[in-house]
């Protein structure tokens, strides 16, 4: 759309509130209720009850939460799984060493005896949600006070939660919805014995790397295959030599017919977070003043950390995958505020606003409940700002970027523990710290951080609120004449804590020695008092927040109530939903428009080889050029490897299956397009976008890439279009 486009869009609310197909992430239990008509208008040839059933198998049974940050699907009755490739990057990264790279070389077993387990790592499936808000509420009446509801509240689910009927491999846990205003209960079974079955070439997984992480054209085959392992009774059971692949009640079957534009698109998962009912003040806030602060954090850290991963082969590896977390943030809020100001955002969340109040200001039960609710948020946040600039900034510098701080407030836990709780105490939990700081170490070079410390401390001392800055810090950097040098070589050169032996022959003594050395450590005393200091600057903080949380409640409901006409979606919250739409290119600017499909061609017009982004693996250009491609083609003869699609999407959708009208697997959502990041705190129809790998560039892969037909042959491969 055209910049008068958006502006007209503004003027007639077409954004703001008026959810398109496309828009929303909806609960899987109230498809029947609220989408089921929409869906099949758009192409679904599925009911609800086939995508969403307690009592028979239905597609949810298929998916899973991967690890609490990634959605898997199981894709055949053997229990395979499929994510991405950045879902499992983090257990690939930890198998490779630079004798078995399995980061650069991709990993494949070729027999079931090779898959390698991840301790830590589980799924989770959702065997039946409930909408549970009558219990919840139980005792509460409207007008009550908040600190009334919250006890109510906290009494009523710690009751259920108990009184719950389970099997005793069932967990259940209760989510607040629209802001608190409803409440559902999710039951699940969690596995622990997940196993890696394969992972393709870095090359390939993430092809493009960060030049072409967010943005389309896509041409990165994201995905990796895990297994789950169950007790012989297929019931959930940790990692043991005895356990088997699990039984599904469901597998995705998947589609070799592939997708047109306009094809109707489900994709399954579990969003994480977004936030699609700010008032336009905190928008503003959130895209004008806090994302540039963690983006210019970022920017300095990344620049470090880029430059010694492509200088140094160890480093690449031990840093693949906090690179990968900082470098995928840092560009979402670029394009998250750059897509805001494109779209109008705020100005368009404004003019919904003020219709809101004009509303509101007609009825007169409505002018006394929530006539003052827009003044008062404009108020809370603007004395919250001061606050959150501090709190983003210095949890960027003490709470991400800089090891030395990670270790730091590790550590501080334990010096508390032994300090509080004594010896014994300590003693206790001594075993889980020794393997935190195997864990440390194993990734961490002292030479990186300590040039991403030499550049982003910086940043606190020149961006701070002056009345924010912690006097310590302020001398520290005094004393040493104001030299970020001398304030990090004297911080690095004499800290104990970043000598691993030094600590590991510590922890074999007796623990007040360890406390002694830990607290004299000047790098301890540095970082611990001024995360110390910003707790102390930002206690005001809690109540401001507190104040916002009950005005959220009551300005969601309104808004339900003052917009009837709108069919209102619940934030993300890390449960499952279900969002749908269609294959859909889209016009990132005037007079360009871009096609929903991309293929093999294009990752051979992206080659450069020896690139650091954008090598392409030999064999990849072999089956290329001898056009082996089995039956994986498209019918215009080429492989297909990404395609968009309209669904509303957020990170954690990141493995989700791309259904089609039938139930097949078609696709592997894993992205979003540049454009259309800000679609977690504004979706805009015309460009939000997300980003699927196609199945059969990765059934392609498999097979003819890594010649793991053993895979392909436990999949259901299904002709629906024939
Ligand atoms: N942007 C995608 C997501 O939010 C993919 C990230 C992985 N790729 C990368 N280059 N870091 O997770
Ligand atoms: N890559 C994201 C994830 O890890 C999904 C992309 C998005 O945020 O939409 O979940």
């Amino acid at each position: 759309m055209t910049a008068k486009g958006y502006i007209l869009c503004g003027l007639l609310f077409c954004s703001s509130f008026s959810v398109f197909a496309g828009e929303g992430m909806w609960l899987p239990l109230l498809l029947k209720q609220l989408n089921e008509a929409e869906m099949q208008s758009m192409g679904m040839k599925m009911t609800a009850e086939d995508i969403y059933s307690v009592n028979n198998g239905s597609l949810k049974d298929a998916i899973v939460h991967f690890g609490g940050f990634c959605t898997g699907e199981v894709i055949s009755d053997k229990g395979l799984v499929l994510t991405n490739h950045h879902c499992g990057y983090r257990q690939i990264q930890s198998h490779s060493t630079l004798e078995n790279n399995y980061l650069d070389d991709g990993f494949w077993a070729y027999r079931q005896d090779q898959e390698i387990p991840n301790p830590g790592l589980f799924v989770t499936f959702i065997v039946k949600i409930e909408d549970v808000t009558a219990q919840i509420l139980d005792g509460y009446e409207e007008g009550m006070a908040d600190v009334i509801r919250d006890k109510i509240v906290e009494k009523n689910l710690a009751s259920l939660r108990q009184s719950y009927a389970r099997e005793d491999y069932q967990d259940v846990m209760v989510r607040p919805f629209f802001k608190g205003n409803q409440y559902f209960l999710f039951v699940t079974e969690t596995y622990n014995d997940v196993r890696l079955v394969g992972a393709p070439p870095s090359s390939i997984g993430k092809f493009g790397a960060d030049t072409d992480n967010w943005e389309w054209p896509r041409h990165t085959g994201d995905f990796s295959l895990f297994r789950i392992y169950a007790s012989p009774d297929n019931k959930p059971a940790d990692y043991s030599p005895d356990n088997v692949p699990f039984k599904p009640r469901h597998h995705l079957p998947i589609s070799l017919d592939g997708v047109s534009e306009g094809d109707f698109t489900l994709v399954f998962g579990f969003p994480g977070r977004t936030n699609e009912y700010l008032p336009s003040v905190a928008v503003e806030m959130q895209v004008d003043v806090l994302n540039p602060i963690k983006i210019g954090v970022r920017d300095a850290a990344l620049k470090v950390i880029d430059a010694a991963m492509r200088a140094d082969a160890d480093v690449k590896i031990k840093y693949a995958s906090k690179q990968a977390g900082i470098a995928n943030a840092w560009k979402k809020w670029i394009g998250e505020s750059q897509g805001i100001e494109k779209t109008n955002g705020v100005e368009n969340i404004r003019a919904m606003e003020s219709t809101f109040q004009q509303r509101v200001l007609a009825n007169e039960d409505w002018k006394a409940s929530y006539g003052n609710l827009l003044k008062d948020y404009d108020r809370l946040y603007t004395s919250m700002e001061p606050y959150a600039k501090t709190r983003d900034l210095v949890s960027e510098i003490a709470g991400r970027n800089i090891e030395l701080f990670r270790l730091v407030n590790y550590l501080d836990r334990y010096v508390a523990l032994y300090q509080r709780s004594g010896e014994a105490a300590f003693n206790d939990r001594k075993d889980r710290l020794i393997s935190y700081l195997e864990n440390f170490f194993k990734d961490y070079r002292k030479d990186v951080d300590r040039d991403v410390f030499k550049s982003v401390i910086q940043l606190y001392y020149e961006n701070s609120n002056p009345s924010h800055i912690d006097p310590n810090a302020v001398a520290y950097f005094t004393k040493v004449d104001k030299s970020y040098d001398k304030l990090t070589a004297y911080l690095y050169d004499n800290a104990v804590l970043l000598n691993e032996d030094k600590m590991m022959a510590a922890l074999k003594g007796d623990p007040a020695g360890l406390m002694k050395s830990i607290e004299e450590d000047p790098a301890y005393q540095f970082c611990r008092s001024i995360v110390e200091h910003v707790r102390t600057v930002l206690a005001p903080m809690g109540e401001i927040n507190a104040e916002i949380e009950m005005l959220d409640r009551t300005y969601m409901k309104a808004l339900m109530e003052v917009f009837p006409e709108k069919n209102f979606y619940p934030d993300a919250n890390s449960t499952m939903r279900v969002t749908y739409g269609q294959v859909k290119g889209y016009e990132p600017r005037d007079a360009v428009y871009y096609q929903p499909v991309t293929y093999l061609d294009g990752v051979m017009e992206k080659y450069v080889p020896g690139d650091y982004e954008f090598d392409v693996p030999a064999k990849l250009i072999e089956l290329y050029k001898a056009k082996d491609y089995g039956q994986y083609a498209d019918t215009n003869g080429q492989i297909p490897i990404c395609f968009l699609g309209s669904n509303h999407t957020t990170g954690g959708n990141s493995g989700s299956p791309a259904i089609d009208a039938h139930g097949n697997l078609i696709g592997l959502n894993f992205d979003r397009v540049w454009e259309g990041t800000m679609s977690d705190l504004y979706y805009d129809a015309s460009i939000c976008r997300n980003i699927m790998v196609d199945a059969r560039y990765i059934l392609f892969l498999i097979d003819k890439f890594a010649g793991a037909e053993r895979l392909v042959q436990e999949m259901t491969l299904v002709h629906p279009k024939k």
